[in-house]
Parts: structure tokens; C-alpha cells; sequence
């Protein structure tokens, strides 16, 4: 969603704002725009579409002199993706960007800015006359920002220039995400540590309902009263080139294929020096004291949560219910005396899971986040975090982070209580060298997604227990990155109702890796080949049959989906290649959805 940097330096800004905004491209826009501070004028410009619009216009950013600003990248929410609606937006004084949404805009604009006139439909140009209004009626900058946090209720993080004060930089967070990024003699403001990492490594954390003044030599932090606050940096542990996509044509395509050093990279980091595996004993120990876990997630890391469930009943016998984060917080279910919640994110900033996390810390439950950015938001407000040491995710389609989430629930299902002691060390290295070899057969599943998918109009995956909760995370990633209507279905409800769409040709995918359903599933097969269907199947060795379409090595039976969801990246990968969709960024789609 909505991408923000801001800059104050002795450097040209444009260039290292349209730099910091290629970096958050990855979250998903459909506009961009700078306004750069020379002295005291300020030059905004916007564009619609990619970034490269707004680049080509201001020539790289050497047509904008001067040594503070601020850019976005827009994600429509209030208003078309036009330009008149792309950011900055501004009133006489001050220049602002945002991230989030203002749920009482219309009350404001009510009660204060009555006879004022808007040049956009966004919620944030009422905030740059909110600011305009308060210190026209004397208030200070600082004063002003402060009456806003009072006034603002819903979600935002801003960048603003105050073209009266050339040598600042201000920033307010709220529920959005919000790093300031601190150099010798600069100061950055970023939406994450990604946007800065190429100028620098110190960050500092602010939290929500405080603001920031940014200047080329410091940053002061103040909470929403004006209290100042003492904070240290932290040193974000990012490699630059982590977030390049090398000799790669698309980023997911790289993400696929860092799964198997994603699975490695987890048993290392949470391995003891005598290679045992190891989590927090904290985290257990809390965990033993629940008498209940609570999943919590959205998309695909739900799908991981759903398997995370079948993994912590299996192995530690703790009863476990996956719950979808939006749906969870307004329609809570009876819960336990004593549950204990997990929250999945990726991004650790989806803003679904967030209303769930205050909901329950209110309600004095205890929280473990499985991420796999430290210090985001979800991470710094859980009582516990779980790493998952996937690098950073930048196609919007998520790959390697659900394997890595499902890996670490297998981990930490194990540490809880292993009742059908698994050898999750050798399991997991398993599982690298299984992935690493349906990696060679690059080929084979673009031929597959060229016969049974690129001309399709729609598509079911098929499967049971675990099998179909990867039919789940499999359709998913094929719609939404090729567009290409498809369901996931549990293989024996096809009948009860599903089964009347099957048509001649429709393609139907299977995926057979259990062995105690195994047989159901061949006779779905049958049913639904019996109407017509163009049927792909995915089985692992042991349960194969000859005619099976791909093949995969066999992995401890509660570990599968581990391995039986690559194929099915692949094919969505190559389905949407072959059908010259956007891969990286399907379109309506952001990467870090931080609002509800
Ligand atoms: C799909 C996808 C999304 C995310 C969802 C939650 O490929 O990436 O469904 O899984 O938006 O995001 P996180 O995991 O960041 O909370």
C-alpha cells in the first residue's frame, strides 16, 4: 500500500526520493509524486501509473533542486488513481504525504474547514488544511501536529514539509507503518527500512500517536502531548542486495527458488551450538500454560496458519483454531478460558491482524508473532516474536514467506511437546533438498502451465486435509497473478454443488500426497474427468501413478505442503508470464496491506 520518504540532507533529494520509492514499489500503487524544498519554494510534481512516469518527468530528479523532500507512491483508497488525487497534497503552508485512512475526514471537514476548497477527493489534503487552519490561528508547527493526532482517528503516517521552517522535516505515525532513518548529516523518513537501507543502517522507532522534527543533524521524537522523548537508534540487519533481483526476470521467480536456502537458513538460526533445534523458552512456556492457540492471518499466511493448526494439534496436541484476522475482530468467537494468539504476518504490518492484536492484549491475552520483519509493528507490540529469516519479499505474490511460516509452526509445534517425535532437523533438510530438485524442472512446468492453464478461464485445485488446504493457497496464487478465475475445493465436496461447473476442457489441478485419502481423491479424479475436465495432477512418489503429471520426492507426510506447493507456484508463475501479466505486481494488489 501507500509507500512514503522523506529527506533532509545536504544531498539532492529528488534522486534519493525516487530511489527510496523504487524500493517500496514492491508494496503496490497506481500513482507517485515528490515535492522538493529549495530554500523556501517547493516544486511538486505526481504521475499516474508506474514510477518511471514520474521519474521520466523530472529527469531522474535533476529537475528539482534542493536538499529536503518528501515522495509517495499512491494506493487508491479515497478517490480515483488520479493525479489530481496522487500526493503531495498541500495547503498555503505546508506539503504533506500519507499512508493510511482518516475515518472521521468528513466530520472534520465539517466542523473546520466549511468553507475551504479541496483540489483533490483525498482524506489527506484535509489534513494539510487542518494544519494550515490551527496555525493560522497561532499554533506552532509542533502545536498544530499535536491538536491533529488529537483530532485523527484512523490510521496515517506523514512526511510534511512546513515551508516556513526550510530546515525541517517533520513526521507523525499512527497504526501506519513508519521508520526514521539517521545519517551523519541527514535524516530520512521511510515507510520501512527498505526505502533507506542504501543510505543507511540506524534507524529509529517511533510509535503510534508520536511525531518526529527531523533536521539534517538530528531527529527529535515527542510524544502526542509534546513530551520529548529519549530513543536509541537500532541497526536494521538488511542487505542491500537482498532486495536486487540479480540475473532474475522477476522477483518471485528468485523467491521460488530461495526457498530451499530459506529452510536452511531457519534450522540455522534457531539451532543451539550442538545443532539441536531451540525456540524461546519464554514462548513456551506460555504456550504450555494456554489451554488454547488462536491463529490469526490473512491471505496466504493464513493458508499457512490453517497448516499451522494441523501441525500443532499433530505433533504437540494443543488444540489450535486458524481464524481469518478480519473476520476474527468484529465477529469474535467464544473463546477459551485461557487461549494464547499467534499472529502470522509476513509484513508484520497488516493492519487486519493489528485489530485483532489490541483487541486481545486488551483483554490481558498473551501474543506471539511469527514475521518475518523485525521491529515492524506486529513484532514490536506481541509479547513474543518468531523470526522467519526469509529476506525480504518484494513480488507481492507471497512464496517463500509461507513456507518459511509453515516451517517455523512445524518448529515450534515440535518444541512445544513432540509427541510423534519428529526429527524436524532431518525433516526440514529433507524437505531444502526436495524443494532444490522440483527447482531443475523449470521447463516442464511452463509447458504444463502453456497446456492446461495461459488459455483458461478458470481453473480448480483439488485436494484433501492437507492437500487441499495447499489447493487453497495454490488458487490462490494463480488468480492473483494471472487472473485466471480458480478455487480451491476440499476434493469430496466437489459433488455436494461444485462439480456442475466442470465443463469439456476445464482444467482441473490435483494434489495427492496423503496417503489415508489418497483413493478418495483418484476418485474425484474420475468424477470430475468423467464431465469433461482437462485434470493436471501433482502427487508425491509413493502415491504416484504413472500418468501423474509431477512428480515429488517424498517428505514426512505432515511436512508436504512444504513441497507440494512449489509446483503450483510455478505454474501461476508461468501461467501469468505466458499471459504477459504484470508478476510482480498484479494489479489492485499491495504487498504491506496496512489498512482494514
Ligand atoms: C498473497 C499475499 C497476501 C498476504 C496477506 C497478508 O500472495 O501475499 O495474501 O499473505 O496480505 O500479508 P502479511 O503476511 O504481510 O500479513
Amino acid at each position: 500500500m501507500c509507500g512514503i520518504v522523506g529527506y533532509i540532507g545536504n544531498e539532492q533529494a529528488a534522486p534519493i526520493l525516487l530511489e527510496g520509492l523504487s524500493k517500496l514499489e514492491y508494496r503496490g500503487y497506481d500513482s507517485a509524486g515528490v515535492a522538493v524544498c529549495d530554500g523556501n519554494s517547493v516544486a511538486i510534481e505526481k504521475a499516474v501509473g508506474k514510477l518511471l512516469n514520474l521519474s521520466d518527468k523530472i529527469s531522474g530528479g535533476d529537475a528539482l533542486k534542493g536538499t529536503k523532500g518528501i515522495g509517495h507512491t499512491r494506493w487508491a483508497t479515497h478517490g480515483k488513481p488520479t493525479k489530481a488525487n496522487a500526493h503531495p497534497h498541500f495547503s498555503e503552508r505546508f506539503i504533506i504525504v500519507h499512508n493510511g485512512i482518516i475515518e472521521n475526514e468528513e466530520a472534520l471537514r465539517h466542523h473546520y474547514l466549511k468553507d475551504t476548497e479541496f483540489l483533490s477527493d483525498t482524506d489527506t489534503e484535509v489534513i494539510a488544511h487542518l494544519l494550515q487552519k490551527f496555525t493560522d490561528s497561532g499554533e506552532t508547527t509542533p502545536v498544530a501536529i499535536q491538536h491533529i493526532i488529537s483530532e485523527l482517528e484512523g490510521s496515517y503516517a506523514l512526511a510534511i514539509i512546513d515551508k516556513n521552517e526550510p530546515d525541517l522535516l517533520y513526521a507523525v505515525k499512527n497504526k501506519s507503518p513508519l521508520l526514521i532513518g539517521h545519517g551523519d548529516d541527514f535524516n530520512m523518513i521511510g515507510s520501512d527500512a527498505m526505502a533507506m537501507i542504501s543510505k543507511t543502517s540506524q534507524f529509529y522507532e517511533i510509535n503510534d500517536k508520536e511525531y518526529a522534527i527531523l533536521s539534517c543533524k538530528g531527529v527529535e521524537i515527542y510524544t502526542g502531548y509534546g513530551q520529548k522523548i529519549e530513543r536509541d537508534t537500532y541497526k536494521a540487519e538488511l542487505d542491500v542486495s537482498d532486495t536486487e533481483k540479480g540475473t532474475y526476470p522477476h522477483y518471485m521467480l528468485k523467491e521460488i527458488e530461495e526457498q530451499p536456502a530459506v529452510i536452511r537458513r531457519i534450522l540455522k538460526e534457531y539451532s543451539k551450538n550442538t545443532g539441536e533445534l531451540e525456540i524461546d523458552t519464554k514462548i513456551i512456556e506460555d504456550i504450555r500454560a494456554c489451554d488454547k492457540i488462536y491463529i490469526v492471518a490473512c491471505g496466504t499466511s493464513y493458508h499457512a496458519g490453517i497448516v499451522g493448526k494441523q501441525l500443532i494439534e499433530h505433533i504437540a496436541n494443543v488444540p489450535t483454531e486458524a481464524c481469518i484476522a478480519s473476520e476474527f475482530v468484529y465477529n469474535m468467537p467464544l473463546l477459551s478460558k485461557k487461549p494464547m494468539f499467534i499472529f502470522i504476518s509476513q509484513s508484520g504490518e497488516t493492519a487486519d491482524c493489528r485489530a485483532v492484536l489490541v483487541k486481545v492484549k486488551e483483554m490481558g491475552f498473551k501474543t506471539l508473532t511469527i514475521t518475518n520483519v523485525n521491529g515492524s509493528t506486529l513484532s514490536r507490540e506481541a509479547d513474543h516474536t518468531l523470526l522467519l529469516y526469509a529476506g525480504p519479499e518484494i513480488a507481492v505474490a507471497s512464496t517463500k514467506a509461507y513456507t518459511a511460516q509453515i516451517a517455523v509452526l512445524a518448529l515450534l509445534a515440535s518444541q512445544i511437546k513432540n509427541t510423534i517425535n519428529i526429527n524436524l532437523n532431518y525433516e526440514l533438510s529433507k524437505v531444502s533438498n526436495v524443494i532444490e530438485a522440483l527447482c531443475t524442472d523449470r521447463d516442464k512446468y511452463s509447458l504444463l502451465a502453456r497446456d492446461y492453464l495461459t488459455g483458461a478461464r478458470n481453473c480448480f485445485y483439488i485436494g484433501r486435509a492437507l492437500d487441499y488446504y495447499v489447493c487453497l493457497e495454490a488458487s490462490l496464487k494463480l488468480k492473483e497473478i494471472s487472473y485466471i478465475q480458480t478455487e480451491g475445493f476440499a476434493a469430496g465436496e466437489l459433488k455436494h454443488g461444485t462439480i456442475a461447473l466442470i465443463e469439456n476442457n476445464t482444467p482441473v489441478i490435483s494434489i495427492i500426497s496423503q496417503e489415508n485419502i489418497n483413493l478418495n481423491t483418484r476418485s474425484n479424479i474420475k468424477e470430475v474427468k468423467s464431465r469433461g475436465a482437462h485434470v493436471l495432477t501433482i502427487s508425491t512418489k509413493s502415491l504416484s501413478s504413472q500418468k501423474d503429471n509431477i512428480i515429488v520426492n517424498d517428505v514426512h507426510e505432515m511436512l508436504t505442503p512444504l513441497v507440494m506447493v512449489v509446483p503450483a507456484q510455478y505454474l501461476a508463475y508461468y501461467a501469468a508470464l505466458q499471459k504477459g501479466c504484470d508478476i510482480d505486481k498484479p494489479r489492485n494488489l499491495a504487498k504491506s496491506v496496512t489498512v482494514e
